[in-house]
This record gives structure tokens, C-alpha cells and sequence, in this order.
């Protein structure tokens, strides 16, 4: 239902509509995000206001009088029967409660506290050589394959498996399922997408259902036999620590997926920025030092995450404009990093841009990712250990960018590595 309602929304020219839908606008939306900034900080739509804006942005993600929750109980009650029908624990996304991303304290705080300790700046300087290591393996056997001067896709051979195998090691996951976690995870980041056609939602929810198949005989072995992973902790919790096992579920999908989905965007977006702009390329090769802040304005130029939204908890006014309770605001992530008014020349790729940290990819409030340390980590390590290892790597024809529209990011980038 709401993929026709968004399909026809979007045939009536609705922004946000076309940006959830036209595949058309995946490669380059900045254009309907500068239409939208024209006509204002909070803009309506068929899906209620949206904003372009910096700085509603930051106050929607930022005060109290935002939340993450759907008000349902004022839904029509067919409506409210249909999402009850639909209510099933064995196929529940990670953009369904309890996942933490779309619940509100005091459950949010509850499970923020309890993964949050895995990731201090201390966890991830631990973490920094698992890093280092994981994506030396990956060069290597990229170096083999170089040898025969062969065109390699670079998110299949290195931003897909750095990531997906440092969260797998970090959450004491197996990573020999790395095929099964890219495909599920795929699934998952689809679920991202408001009104996702029929066919998609059903291939997602087959998917589902296998990852929390896995999760299930995961979470028992660790019942019998606990390590000192977060899993583990989590498993094991007690009292004021112990998750039913719905939230577990949730808890550990969204690490896992969140883990990989987003940073793989991050690798892939940067290398065909950086390959659009030689010139910096060589600089970053030249001084090192620069790669945490290039790191920064790929996030910021071409943000993983584009999309989030946030439900008013009580009637208000943002940018001038009244607000009622329960009705849901659309951020536009990315638009909102390349506000004018925060950054100059936004369109332009800098990575010695020196306000490019402001950003929101990673939000803010108490939603701000968990794992900002660990996406920063990994691009900085990432990307430098590439550039050292093949400093003549070029794009080799044309990048495909990923099918979905909330994510950002490249299914396929052909390289040479010389
Ligand atoms: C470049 C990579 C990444 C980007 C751009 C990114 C972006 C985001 C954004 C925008 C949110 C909040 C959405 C909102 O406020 O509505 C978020 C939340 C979250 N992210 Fe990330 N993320 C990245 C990597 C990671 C990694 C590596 C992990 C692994 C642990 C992770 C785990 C999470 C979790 C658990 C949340 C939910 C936090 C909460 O609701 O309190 N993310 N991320």
C-alpha cells in the first residue's frame, strides 16, 4: 500500500516522493534537494514536511520535543489491525522496534548503554590493529589478482569484506557466513527504503527471517559456551542487562547490518570521489595525516545515510512553522550537508575542508551512531592502507550505484590496480 501511494505521489512530481522513488534520482539528487532548499527550511510533502536545512535538522535530531517512535494509536484502527497482522518476530527489520534506532528513552537509553561500552575511543584503539590487519589480508589477495592486470570491482573485493569482517570479529560472529551476512544484510538496508515494492519486501523478508534463523542458533552456542564478546555480554546479561529475546534479536541485527551496510558506501563513495579529483588523491599519498579529515568530507559530500525522519512528540514550532503532535518530519541528510549556510561552496569536494566534520551523516542527539568511531577507523585505515598498497589504482569504466534509496553508495566500482 504505501509503495503505490508513494509511486503516485511521486507521478504527481512530490519531491520526497521522487527521491524515494525515481531511480533516476539515486545518481544525482542535489538538484530536487536545491529545488527544496529554495522554498525553505521545512518544505510539506506527501509525506508530511521535509527539511534541507542544517540547522532544523540538528534541532530536530537534537531536542526533546523530537522522537524516533510512531504514534500509531491514532491511526485508523484497519490500519492499526494491518500492522498488528503484520507484527512478526521472526521477520522484524532493523527499522522496526525494538531496534534502538526507532525507539525512544527510557528503552533507548537501556540498550545504548549496553553496546555503547564496545565502542569508547579506548575499544576502537584496540580495535585499530584488527583494522589494519583485515584489510592488509584483503590487499594481498588483491595483489594476486593485480598481477594479471585484471579489471577488479572494489566493493566485492574490499569495501564490502573490511567491514563486514571487522564487525563480525568485534560482535564474535563467525565471519565464514560473510556471503550469507552481505546478502541478508542487502535485505535489511532495503527495509530502509519507506514503500518498498511488493516483490523487494518479500525477497527482504525471506531474508530476514534467515538472519534471525542464524541469530537464534547463534545466541544458543553462546548460551553454552559465552567468549568475551558484546554477544556474548549481551546473551549473558542480567538483571537491569538482560534483553528478551526480541531485543537481543534486534540489538545484534542492527549492529551487524548497520555495521557493514553504511561503511561499505563510505569505501566505495570515497574511492570515486578521490578518483574524480587526482589531485587530492596524490596529496592524501603525499601526507597521510590528512586522511582523517578527507574521511570527514566524504561523508559530508556524499553521506551514506541520507534519509532519516523523526515524529513530534508534542505540538510545536520549528523554522517559523507549527508543528502537531505525532506528525513526522523527513530529514534529508545529505541536503542538510551541503547547506550553504554552514558550508561553502558545498558542492565542491575538499578534503581539506576545514568546517567538514559539522556534518550530520552520522546525526546527532542521542541517536548519534554508535559506531562513528569504528566507520571513521575503518575509512581511515582502509582508505590509507589502499592508496599506500596501489597508488596507481584508477576506476576502471563505470561505477553502479546501489539500488535503494535511503543508502548511499556504489553496488559496483571496476578498478585497475596497475
Ligand atoms: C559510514 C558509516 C556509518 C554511517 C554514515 C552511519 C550513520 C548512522 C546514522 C545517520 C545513524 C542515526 C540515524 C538517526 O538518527 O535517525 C546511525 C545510528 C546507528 N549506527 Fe551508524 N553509521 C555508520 C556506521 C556504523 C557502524 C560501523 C556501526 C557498528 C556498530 C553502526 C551502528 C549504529 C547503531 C547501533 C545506530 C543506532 C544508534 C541509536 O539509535 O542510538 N553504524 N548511524
Amino acid at each position: 500500500m504505501p509503495a503505490v501511494l508513494l509511486r503516485r505521489a511521486a507521478a504527481r512530481g512530490d519531491p520526497l516522493a521522487r527521491l524515494l522513488r525515481d531511480p533516476g534520482l539515486r545518481e544525482e539528487p542535489h538538484a530536487v534537494h536545491e529545488q527544496l532548499r529554495a522554498r525553505g527550511p521545512l518544505v510539506p510533502s506527501a509525506l508530511g514536511p521535509v527539511t534541507t536545512s542544517h540547522a532544523a535538522a540538528s534541532e530536530l535530531l537534537r531536542s526533546e520535543r523530537f522522537g524516533v517512535g510512531f504514534d500509531w494509536s491514532t491511526a485508523p484502527r484497519p490500519l492499526r489491525r494491518l500492522l498488528e497482522f503484520g507484527d512478526d518476530p521472526a521477520a522484524t527489520g532493523v527499522a522496526e522496534p525494538p531496534s534502538m534506532l526507532v525507539v525512544d528513552p527510557p528503552d533507548h537509553t537501556r540498550y545504548r548503554r549496553l553496546v555503547s561500552r564496545s565502542f569508547t575511543p579506548r575499544a576502537m584503539a584496540a580495535a585499530e590493529p584488527v583494522v589494519q590487519r583485515t584489510a592488509e589480508a584483503l590487499l594481498d589477495d588483491l595483489a594476486r589478482r593485480a598481477r594479471g592486470g585484471e579489471v577488479v570491482d572494489l566493493v566485492a573485493a574490499y569495501a564490502e569484506p573490511l567491514p563486514v569482517r571487522v564487525i563480525a570479529d568485534l560482535l564474535g560472529v563467525p565471519w565464514d557466513r560473510q556471503e550469507d551476512f552481505l546478502r541478508w544484510g542487502a535485505a535489511a538496508a532495503a527495509t530502509l527504503d519507506p514503500g518498498l515494492p511488493f516483490r523487494r519486501s518479500l525477497a527482504a523478508d525471506r531474508a530476514l527471517r534467515a538472519l534471525h534463523g542464524f541469530l537464534r542458533e547463534h545466541f544458543a552456542r553462546l548460551r553454552r559456551e559465552p567468549g568475551e564478546d558484546l554477544v556474548s555480554r549481551l546473551v549473558t546479561g542480567t538483571g537491569e542487562d538482560a534483553l528478551t529475546d526480541r531485543e537481543l534479536h534486534a540489538t545484534v541485527m542492527l549492529l551487524l547490518g548497520a555495521g557493514f551496510e553504511t561503511t561499505v558506501n563510505l569505501l566505495g563513495n570515497a574511492v570515486v570521489l578521490l578518483d574524480r579529483h587526482p589531485d587530492q588523491w596524490r596529496a592524501l599519498a603525499a601526507d597521510p595525516a590528512g586522511w582523517p579529515l578527507a574521511v570527514e568530507e566524504v561523508l559530508r559530500h556524499d553521506s551514506p545515510v541520507q534519509i532519516t525522519g523523526r515524529t513530534v512528540r508534542t505540538d510545536t514550532v520549528l523554522a517559523g512553522q507549527p508543528l502537531a503532535a505525532g506528525s513526522r518530519v523527513t530529514l534529508l541528510l545529505g541536503a542538510a550537508n551541503r547547506d550553504p549556510g554552514v558550508f561553502s561552496d558545498p558542492a565542491r569536494f575538499d578534503v581539506t575542508r576545514g568546517n567538514a566534520r559539522d556534518h550530520l551523516a552520522f546525526s546527532a542527539g542521542i541517536h548519534y551512531c554508535v559506531g562513528a568511531g569504528l566507520a571513521r577507523l575503518e575509512g581511515v585505515v582502509g582508505l590509507r592502507a589502499l592508496t599506500e598498497r596501489f597508488p596507481d589504482l584508477r576506476v576502471a569504466g563505470r561505477p553502479v550505484r546501489r539500488d535503494l534509496h535511503t543508502l548511499r553508495g556504489f553496488a559496483r566500482v571496476p578498478v585497475t590496480l596497475r
